[in-house]
């Protein structure tokens, strides 16, 4: 069991929908600890380095507009296995198979606007981090009832 940093996209269609609270919020109740939150702008060439694996997707045009259609919110998150257990939390990709109760599953319908956007591997989520955050971004910090916390 490793403690892990990975990162969490708040899409500009859960922004639109006013979901940006909500979404923390699942993070929070879960117990999982927040190191780094912020709100940008995502720009063509951010877009095509964050999702330079889909370039050649026929979705990917689409793609790009709806994530510059307004900021997004950046949030690193950090615990033990914690790429893993975000996955979990977020849910399937394609909303319409996310299990009810995960993040997908309660907010959207739709692949096109999956409310969020969760880092797949440590690798990947290392990688992302760096592009979304300066390491002055990130915190180190205890929380107060670290005995309710298996991930201090
Ligand atoms: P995300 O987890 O951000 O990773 C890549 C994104 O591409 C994905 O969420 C979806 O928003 C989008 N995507 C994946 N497959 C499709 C598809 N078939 N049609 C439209 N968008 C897609």
């Amino acid at each position: 069991m490793n403690r892990e940093r990975t990162l969490v996209l708040v899409k500009p269609g859960a922004v639109q929908r006013e979901l940006i609270g909500e979404i923390i919020t699942r993070f929070e109740r879960k117990g999982i600890k927040i190191v780094g939150l912020k709100m940008l702008q995502m720009t063509e060439e951010l877009i095509n380095e964050h999702y330079a694996h889909l370039r050649d997707q026929p979705f990917f045009t689409d793609l790009k507009r709806s994530m510059m259609a307004t900021p997004v919110v950046a949030i690193a998150l950090e615990g033990y296995d914690i790429v893993k257990r975000v996955r979990t939390l977020t849910g399937a990709t394609n909303p319409r198979e996310a299990a009810p109760g995960t993040i997908r599953g309660d907010y959207s319908v739709s692949i096109r606007n999956n409310v969020v956007h969760a880092s797949g591997t440590i690798e990947e989520a290392l990688d992302e981090l760096q592009r979304f955050f300066t390491e002055d971004e990130m915190f180190t910090y205890r929380r107060l009832n670290v005995m309710d916390y298996a991930d201090e």
